[in-house]
């Protein structure tokens, strides 16, 4: 996957979660109800990876309460927002930011207690983004790509006992990723939705236990 090189951001935007500050360029996605449909139900502890991490949202939040935050997004223009958001936060001791492809700049031994990814979803006609922005929500031709990717690999990154929180809508079949995830032997269900206007947004918790 191509990764972009990152000009020098503009900052349009200032918002406000909770007690949080956070500023958006426009090439980030700015946090939306699927945002809060993971941070309404995160409990952060050990060591998180969250995948995909936009303006840095929810590698704050996790912060707060885990050990330890690393947050991954391929989009350039989102690792420069989630430092700076996690700077004006207090909480850089605590998050490190990589550029790249899901798990592919992790060494293969990196094993977190928690993954989270609001992941993209949108079956998009080009089979790979063409801005920094896409990113967020292309999917390729089915809106499965990043998603059945990420599911592949993300059971060996985690500790037994370990939970993924995945962010999904009804637009992208949500009984296939609870079958993929089951198949790679994690425990998997919805715990949480929300009704949008097209489409519903689930949040699938799996679970590896000691017979995964
Ligand atoms: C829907 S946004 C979520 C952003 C943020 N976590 C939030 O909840 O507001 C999805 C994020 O995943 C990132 N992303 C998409 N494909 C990726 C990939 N292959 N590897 C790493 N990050 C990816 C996008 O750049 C984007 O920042």
């Amino acid at each position: 996957m191509k990764i972009h090189k990152c000009k020098s951001p503009k900052y349009s935007r200032k918002i406000r979660f909770g007690d949080l500050t956070l500023y958006i360029s426009d090439d980030v996605y700015e946090p939306a109800e699927d945002t809060l449909l993971i941070a309404k139900n995160l409990k952060a502890e050990g060591l998180v990876l969250d995948m995909g991490t936009g303006c840095g949202i929810l590698s704050i939040l996790a912060a707060y309460e885990a050990e330890h935050v690393v947050a991954v997004d391929i989009n350039p223009y989102a690792a420069r927002c989630a430092k700076l958001n996690i700077e004006i936060n207090g909480v850089s001791g605590k998050v490190d930011i990589i550029v790249g492809d899901l798990f592919a700049p992790l060494i293969e031994k990196s094993i977190f207690d928690m993954i989270l990814f609001n992941a993209p979803y949108l079956p998009t006609e080009e089979a790979e983004p063409k801005s920094p922005i896409e990113y967020a929500w292309a999917g390729g031709r089915s809106g499965r790509k990043i998603i059945d990717s990420f599911i592949k690999q993300a059971p060996k990154h985690l500790k037994i006992g370990g939970k993924i929180l995945v962010v999904q809508s009804t637009l992208s079949n949500v009984e296939k990723t609870i079958r993929e995830f089951n198949k790679q032997g994690l425990k998997a269900r919805i715990i949480d939705k929300q009704n949008l206007f097209f489409e519903t947004i689930v949040l699938i918790e799996a679970i590896k236990d000691m017979s995964s």
